[in-house]
């Protein structure tokens, strides 16, 4: 049975392997958070392990950002479904073929999840960019890569809160903007740099809020969680 409510808190749950994540995971309420799956802990943990969270009853983002053909993006995006999972993830920049045939591939799993697409990475900065032959500015880049996702029918993209507010009014109340980088006031910034608070990425447009360490490395994980739902006071 999946959740009645919509949590926009989705803890990233950075870890190496299976048993490291459920000590978190088992402190944790379905009801109050999704919890995020990355390349690490995928590829350590396998299938198997999102299908024990999804029994769960979490939402579960798959965020494995496939960028490959269209054919081999559509089937892994159809067996990334079939996973039971909330949201998955693809490269925009992968093309507008790529991410219509990943819309396709979902569509063929007979699940319906959140699909979103990546713009452009946050650790890329102009310099990156030319190095790779992407001449348009960067805050360009990402608005003409979201607007793609949008035109290829995905629901909405992964991108920084700090883009949210243009993203929101560029492409509409409907599209689905999940930010990361995301910190309360008194929290250690970590290795991030331009970080926002969970009210402010709100306020600014984002519809779900990735938090990773202020969470994961909280001494009461359960209590770090419902002080940030406090702050932004909604589930
Ligand atoms: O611990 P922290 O809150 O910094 O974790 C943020 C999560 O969001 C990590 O899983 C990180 O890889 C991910 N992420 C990010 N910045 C992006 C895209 C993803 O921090 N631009």
């Amino acid at each position: 049975m999946k959740p009645m409510s919509d949590p926009k808190i989705v803890v990233a749950l950075d870890y190496a392997d299976a048993a490291g994540a459920m000590k978190l995971v088992d402190r944790l309420d379905p009801a109050l958070c999704r919890l995020k799956v990355g390349k690490e802990l995928f590829t350590a943990a396998g299938p198997q392990f999102v299908e024990s969270l999804v029994a769960k009853d979490f939402g579960v983002f798959l965020d494995l950002k496939f960028h490959d053909i269209p054919n081999t993006v559509a089937k892994a995006c159809e067996a990334a479904s079939r996973l039971g999972v909330w949201m998955l993830n693809v490269h925009a920049s992968g093309g507008l073929p790529m991410m219509q045939a990943a819309r396709e591939g979902v569509l063929r799993s007979g699940h319906s999840p959140l699909l979103i697409a990546v713009t452009v990475l946050t650790s890329m900065d102009q310099a990156t960019l030319d190095q790779i032959g992407v001449t348009a500015k960067l805050e360009d880049q990402v608005l003409n890569l979201a607007m793609l996702t949008q035109r290829a029918g995905l629901h909405g993209v992964v991108c920084s809160a700090q883009e949210a507010g243009t993203l929101r009014q560029e492409l509409g109340g409907d599209f689905c903007l999940v930010t990361p980088g995301i910190r309360p006031a008194d929290a250690s910034l970590d290795d991030q740099n331009r970080v926002v608070t969970p009210a402010k990425a709100l306020q600014l447009g984002a519809s779900y809020l990735v938090i990773g360490r202020p969470i994961t490395q909280a001494p009461d994980p359960l209590a770090a969680l419902q002080a940030i739902q406090q702050e932004i006071g909604v589930n």
